[in-house]
This record gives C-alpha cells, structure tokens and sequence, in this order.
C-alpha cells in the first residue's frame, strides 16, 4: 500500500507511539487486503466500549493507549456497554463485572470518544454525508450508513475502528471502493404489503442468501421509516454478512436499478414473495408460542418514536407479574422521553427502560430467562446463545401483547 512521506513518519513513530501502533495495523491491514493508500475518515464509531467484547484484554490496551497519550482525531461514537452504566444494581449485574465496564466507559471517554453508549447514533448524533469515508464497527449501523446515507464503511473488527478514530484515516479496500460497491443480486418483492414484522425478516433472509454479496431491491416500500429499515439492516447483519444493500429510488447510489447493478447485469435474479417470508420468520423462532418471561425490546435500541409508540400499544394496560419488558435505548433518548413524560408512564405500565446496553451486551443469565418474545431479527438471532432463552420473534404489537398476558398467542 502506498504511503505518503508523513504516513511513513508515523509508521516509524516520529509523530509518537500510540500512532505508530496505529499505523502498524493500518498497514498491515490494507496490505492484507490490497488496498492502493489510506483514505481520510470523516468519523468513526467502536464497539469495543463493551466489557462483553473487549473482556480485561479490553482494558488492558486502552490504558496503554491513554498512557501513551492517544486520542481520536475525528469524531467518534461508542456502541452500547455491558451494562446500564447508571442502574446497573438494578440489572442484577455482578459487582467485579460492573466494576471494570466503568472503567472501560472512564478510558473510553479518556481517548476522546462521545460517551454516546448506543448502536444507532447515526439517527442524531455521528450523522454522516453521501460519500463520506468512515471506519465504523457495529453491524447495523454499517448496513445503515452504506445503504441510506450512501456513506462508504467496511464492517470493522473492534480496534481497527478505534486506530483508525487516532490516525484520522482507513486504507481504502472493500466497500470504500466504488466497483465494489456494485449491486450484483437483483432481489424483487411481490408483495401486496409490508408491515413492520417483515423488515427484520426480509432483512434475515438476506442476510442468509446474500452472503457477502450486494443486493439492490426492486418494489421496495416507498413510506419505510428510518426505524424498520435500521430493524431491516440490524436482522441482516446478525443473519450473516450483509453490509450493504441498495434500495431502488432510496439508496443515493440506486436512484434507478441500472446505477446500483452500475450498468451490469445482475448475476442472479429472486423474487421475494409471502411464502418466503412466512418460512424466513418459522425458522428465526425457536418456538412457536406459549408462556413467555421476558419481551425484549429496543434492538437495535429504540428512538424516541418507538418508545411513543410502544407506550400506546399498551394502552392503559400493565405488564403482567412476573414477566419482564425491557425497552434497550441510549441516554439521549431516555432523557427526551423522560422530558414527554413517557418514562414515568412506561414504568407505571410495568416496563424497565435500560439504557447505555442491551439484552445482548450485558450479562442476563442469572435473570434465568426461559423464554423470550422480542420485535428484533437481531435479538432472536443472538437471544438462545448469549442468554440462553428460547426465542419468539413477532410484531412489536404482539410483543406488548404478550406482555400484558405473559404469553405470546
Ligand atoms: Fe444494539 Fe444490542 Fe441490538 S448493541 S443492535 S441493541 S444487540
């Protein structure tokens, strides 16, 4: 990869350590995957501000990096920690566990990274611009930016996200590079209508059949909220390796299906009908009904339009005893819904708002769930492995409903 006389400075460490170590991976990056030269980075968002995923290794490199005086040099976001950083007793999260989640939220913040603690800040806070180069980790989020803002992300590992945020740039391979940006799957919907069910659905579908390639989507719903498709994106990217995908007359680059497939044929051509995805949707549930004990929603975590919405679908009613119903948002949302007052009736109704984290990230286990309803592709997908529960996965509808009796029908 080619390096420019002041990229090379900072591999030998003239502009100190903490860039040099940067650097080193950069480029051993970018010469694994071939890639020409590095590209400057308009933002970047990490993921390893999770004690479940940077564990006491984690910690470890982040106090050598603040020892070393590192910071990111352009915007950076975080992704949701291990627990509520405020509630976490609350949470039934072991004391030792919280402990060191605290300290990686205190480096964290140390290395100039928004303490944002979510997996949606593109819907408010790290907003990026068609064309924008970014190194940014979280799998929905990824899908997100690529296939709404037209923004360019590959699908980072945790700390090259973050070497990226210090040397301000990523090499330029992947997704970064227009060609490979192609659409090469033609995926056409013959559907009569699309509820908020089938965005996760459709979304694990492709996820399952894509692989790693790039589909565009023909009939797609023109009235999509910015809510089902980061639903859509999130199931997708749990599902398998999806990245991107190109929406016909949405995506900036596939204002017609000839700019997404860039003047090609597409490789292979598949229809979408109900059927498939009534098979999709048997195949995320690892059962089919019955009593449930918890409904987990907010995933990826809610806006503050999901939590208004949520609040009316309860209509007056409480959560049943002895069944729990979490809603997963980050801070910033809690305090507008605070500021509606929809916090104080969301508990009056029986519902645990738990911010900075999520059923998947914090440590849930010894709440021994049995059982779980959820709206999210993402979360059934990642529910029976990281919680140990049995997974039901429906509308947000019949989650509340199931909230209310205990039992999803
Ligand atoms: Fe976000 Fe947790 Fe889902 S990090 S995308 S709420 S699994």
């Amino acid at each position: 990869m080619f390096l420019s006389k002041e990229e090379e400075a900072d591999l030998k460490g003239d502009r100190g350590e903490s860039r040099r170590i940067a650097m080193n991976v950069l480029t051993r990056l970018g010469d694994g995957f071939e890639a020409d030269r590095l590209v400057p980075i308009e933002s970047a968002h990490i993921v390893e501000s999770s004690y479940q995923i940077a564990c006491d290794a984690g910690i470890e490199i982040l106090e050598r990096l603040v020892s070393l005086g590192a910071r990111c040099s352009v915007p950076t976001t975080c992704d949701p920690a291990a627990i509520d950083l405020l509630d976490w007793k609350d949470l039934r999260i072991p004391e030792e566990y919280a402990r060191k989640q605290l300290k990686l939220a205190e480096l964290v913040t140390k290395l100039n990274i928004a303490p944002t603690f979510t997996c949606t800040p593109y819907h408010n806070i790290n907003v990026p611009k068609f064309g924008d180069h970014l190194a940014w980790s979280e799998s929905n989020a990824v899908v997100y930016v690529n296939s709404i803002f037209g923004a360019r992300t590959n699908r980072y590992p945790a700390y090259v996200d973050l070497f990226a945020s210090i040397v301000g740039k990523i090499p330029r391979f992947g997704l970064h590079v227009e060609e490979n940006r192609k659409a090469t799957v033609l995926v056409k919907l013959d559907l009569t209508s699309v509820g908020d069910v089938d965005y996760p659905v459709l979304g694990t579908y492709l996820g399952l059949e894509m692989k790693e390639r790039i589909p565009v989507i023909h009939n797609f719903p023109r009235n999509v909220s910015g809510d089902e498709f980061k639903a859509m994106g999130a199931a997708g990217a749990a599902a398998g390796a999806l990245a991107m995908c190109h929406i016909e007359g949405l995506t900036p680059e596939a204002r017609t299906l000839d700019e997404a497939l860039q003047g090609d044929k597409p490789e292979e051509t598949v229809t979408i009908d109900r059927s498939t995805l009534d098979s999709v949707r048997d195949n995320m549930c690892t059962l089919s009904g019955g009593d449930v004990d918890i409904v987990a929603l907010g995933c990826p975590h809610a806006s503050i339009f999901q939590m208004g919405r949520i609040l009316d679908l309860f209509k007056g009613r409480r959560v049943k005893r002895g069944v729990e119903c979490w809603i997963c948002t980050n801070r910033l949302t809690k305090s507008l819904a605070d500021d509606l007052g929809y916090s104080q009736r969301l508990r009056a109704a029986g519902v645990r708002i738990v911010c900075d984290t999520c059923c998947n990230d914090a440590p849930i286990k010894d709440w021994e769930f049995k059982a779980m309803a959820t709206d999210s592709g993402k979360f059934a997908r990642y529910a029976p492995i990281n919680a140990g529960v049995d997974v039901i996965y429906g509308s947000t509808e019949e989650c509340i409903e199931s909230a209310v009796r205990g039992r999803f029908e």
